[in-house]
């Protein structure tokens, strides 16, 4: 299983999904996406307007991206006190299409309010209904209900640039994906979220006055397509069987770090996490996954000396905590 980050977890498991994405971290992953944007219907499903800078980057860039569209939508907190909290009796969604007045400023009179029936959960016939019209959905949803909205998003066949934790790979439902190369990791782990004024909790940091929750594992997923995703990482160590132990329990080597791959070795190789920030799919393969119920369909032996859960091992230690992907090089 993958190392937990704690600050996360907890947000996971009190359902507090109220951190706030900083506009140079939306800025610093879309300059890799640009061209995927001309002409095209942009949504963000899980974003108030007033608080949400994917609403703020897509608003101002709208002209320097040629857009058509651009969609959002407003979940209606029942909660009085959370951040987005909503003083309106209804969930909202607002639409742009751009400056019309010429000073690219979108104006208030520019963008269209409209009221939901519902409470603007990205689930409801309303949303989804907004979610048909899109071409690309770009947001940082609620990590709470990751799989649900990576299923929703693959059951429409969307394009999208969405943030998760890192954890997520390992979801049974969202490894498949990424290893039948329907989704993959983007560019940058953001640290820094904005919160709420009476958040309360571990690892919270105030610059200039805002507070913000600093997080270890969040990553960007994606279906469109990225330069780096094409770039073959250069491989220099040689393969000994010291560096490079074998399994216990199933046929593989184990790779410490993803530089150390080594460039003469054509087996499968355990490698951590971090493999697929860097993954090209035309110099490698996945295999699986090291840990869980995947790694069992794969033939990752269980109880071994014992132990019930599957994980991968090598000299009598459970190589988990620290996880690993399986991957294996594509012969040129
Ligand atoms: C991690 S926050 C990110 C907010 C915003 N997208 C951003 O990046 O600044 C996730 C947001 O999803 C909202 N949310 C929670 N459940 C939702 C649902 N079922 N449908 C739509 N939005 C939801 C939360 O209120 C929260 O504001």
């Amino acid at each position: 299983m993958a190392k937990r980050n704690s600050s996360l977890g907890k947000a996971k498991e009190a359902k507090n999904d109220e951190f706030y994405t900083q506009l140079s971290d939306i800025e610093n992953e879309l300059k890799h996406y640009k061209k995927h944007f001309k002409g095209k219907t942009v949504l963000c499903n899980c974003d108030d307007p007033r608080v949400s800078n994917f609403f703020h980057y897509f608003a101002y860039k709208f002209e320097d991206l040629g857009l058509k569209r651009l969609i959002t939508t407003c979940y209606k907190n029942q909660e009085r006190d959370l951040f987005s909290q909503n003083d309106s009796e209804r969930a909202i969604w607002l639409e742009y299409f751009g400056d019309r007045n010429g000073n690219r400023i979108p104006d208030p009179e520019e963008i269209g309010i409209h009221y939901f029936e519902g409470n603007g959960d990205f689930r409801s016939a309303e949303c989804i209904e907004l979610l048909k019209q899109a071409d690309i959905v770009v947001t940082n949803p609620p990590f709470s209900l990751f799989s649900e909205y990576m299923a929703q998003l693959m059951a429409y066949n969307k394009y999208f640039l969405v943030m998760g934790s890192q954890n997520a790979l390992h979801y049974k439902d969202v490894f498949p994906l990424i290893k039948d190369n329907k989704i993959w990791v983007g560019y940058n782990a953001p640290k820094l979220f904005q919160i709420p004024d009476h958040a309360e909790g571990k690892n919270i940091v105030v610059v200039d006055g805002v507070r913000y929750q600093q997080f270890g594992n969040i990553i960007w997923f994606t279906n469109l397509d990225i330069k780096k995703r094409h770039e073959e990482l250069i491989l220099y160590k040689k393969f000994n069987a010291d560096d490079y132990p074998t399994y216990e329990n199933f046929d593989a080597i184990d790779v410490k770090e993803v530089s150390e791959i080594p460039v003469d070795y054509f087996g499968i190789m355990g490698v951590p996490d971090m493999f697929l920030k860097i993954y090209n799919p035309e110099q490698f393969e996945l295999i699986g996954i090291g840990s869980g119920g995947l790694a069992a369909s794969i033939g990752v032996k269980k109880n071994y000396r014992g132990r019930t859960d599957i994980a991968l091992c090598v000299n009598g230690k459970h190589s988990c905590p620290y996880s690993r992907i399986l991957i294996r090089r594509k012969e040129a």
